[in-house]
């Protein structure tokens, strides 16, 4: 039978309703579920002990029964450590577990698997995602989200899980809102996972550190040939908008010259800086050495037209000796998003979406699991997690401020990337 208790404040309303192992909490108070118990329990001095933890969302508490996961976007290493290590963690508490296939494409078609700990367990090794992705552009219409929206409840699914970037937790947070979807708005926890590392307020994204890898080895490689045939190199990497990759592996493989678009050089300038490179190269050798350029794909001059525009100056400053420096493109592309994910990309993802799935159960909401945010936040953006010190859940809208801003290179932790590698120019060059 129904059991009503009811509170009243000053500043707020609120009340419970027990039901066999169902609690609902209300309030006219926006709050989260955990601070919502606490002043529960505070003001009744009753424990809810013996009740499955529920979601708090418009002001009603409900458990969680049955969760949702999706990976959407670019895949990235790591993403299959984190559905593995969702669904044990859900599966541990007595939560069944769907995987829906191909994002947020695949909810629109109904494309769900029941999630077991067989067919998770071996897949952390694997790169790419068990659950394949795509990029749902309809998703930003707010019909086709009512509709995501009425397939979950159909498939009694109360909370989603979801693995991507910027694009797929912008996603998450339009479809758990409640002014959009009112009772039927899904509780979300968003894990970030782009090779480019390019999420804000998380230090690190699922995939980089294995991408990061990838690269390093193939400049290696490259490095080999490079010096046997006193060759300069430029070799591509993936970045669109965000220099991370190009920057951390230039350091990490010794490259004589980063190009990254943060630092919003005119094609012009890069040039320069590429021919300034390979001259200096050969003074300080006393001959024409191997020179490694690193390129992120979104700076502004397209690579091959680098290359040609560096060979003709080249030639204009030492003549003949300039048309004999032999310069080769290595455009690595999807290359580096695949691949077996390194130790510590599976154990991000996993200790990333064990703090998503034990928040969602406590009552969070609208929020992302992240590793070690590198700024300092404001208790009611970022609360470190119970379970994992390393962890923090960070407000979702709070996150994609700060991703605009990154994507942009407005934003301290941008500029702080693009002034450390401008301050190391000079040091890469000798
Ligand atoms: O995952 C991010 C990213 O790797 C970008 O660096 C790159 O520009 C883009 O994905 C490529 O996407 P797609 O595989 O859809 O061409």
């Amino acid at each position: 039978m129904a059991q009503e208790l009811r509170f009243e404040r000053s500043t707020a309303d609120f009340g419970l309703r027990l039901r066999e192992d169902q609690f609902d909490l209300w309030s006219d108070a926006p709050s989260n579920g955990r601070r919502f118990c606490g002043l529960w329990q505070a003001l009744s001095g009753q424990k809810l002990e013996g009740l499955t933890p529920g979601v708090l969302q418009y002001g009603r508490m409900r458990t969680v029964k049955t969760i949702g996961i999706l990976t959407s976007g670019g895949d990235a290493p790591g993403m299959n450590a984190a559905v593995r290590a969702a669904t044990m963690v859900a599966l541990s508490t007595g939560i069944r577990v769907l995987g829906i296939r191909r994002g947020y494409r695949g909810l629109l078609e109904e494309q769900f698997v029941e999630l077991t700990s067989r067919n998770v367990h071996t897949i952390f090794r694997d790169g790419g995602t068990m659950l394949h992705s795509t990029r749902c552009l309809e998703f930003h219409q707010v019909a086709v989200r009512d509709k995501a929206r009425d397939i979950l409840v159909k498939h009694g699914i109360d909370g989603l899980i979801v693995i991507g970037g910027n694009g797929s937790l912008a996603g998450a947070l339009a479809l758990s809102d409640p002014e959009e979807g009112g009772d039927l708005a899904p509780a979300v926890i968003g894990l970030p996972a782009s090779i480019d590392n390019d999420i804000g307020l998380t230090g690190m994204s699922i995939g980089v550190d294995t991408a990061v890898n990838t690269i390093v080895e193939a400049c290696d490689k490259i490095g080999d040939t490079a010096s046997a045939h006193d060759r300069t190199f430029i070799v591509e990497v993936m970045g669109r908008d965000c220099g991370y990759l190009a920057m951390t592996a230039g350091i990490a493989s010794g490259a004589d010259l980063v190009l990254f678009p943060e630092a919003g050089r005119p094609p012009a300038e890069i040039v320069e800086s590429a021919v300034k490179t390979v001259l200096g190269k050969r003074d300080s050798l006393g001959h024409v050495g191997s020179t490694l350029i690193i390129k992120a794909e979104g700076v502004e001059i397209p690579t091959e037209e680098l290359k040609a525009r560096l060979d003709e100056r080249l030639s204009e400053e030492l003549g003949a000796e300039g048309n004999s420096i032999e310069t080769r493109v290595t455009v690595l592309g999807h290359v580096v998003r695949g691949g077996r994910p390194s130790a510590f990309d599976r154990l991000l993802g996993a200790r990333l979406a064990n703090v998503a799935v034990r928040a969602m159960l406590a009552g969070s909401t609208r929020k992302m699991a992240a590793w070690m945010p590198p700024v300092e936040l404001p208790e009611e953006v970022a609360e470190r997690s119970d379970f994992d010190p390393y962890c923090w859940l960070v407000d979702l809208p709070a996150t994609l401020v700060e991703t605009e801003n990154l994507l942009r290179g407005d934003s301290p932790l941008a500029r702080w990337r693009a002034s450390a590698l401008d301050n190391l120019e000079d040091v890469f060059a000798i």
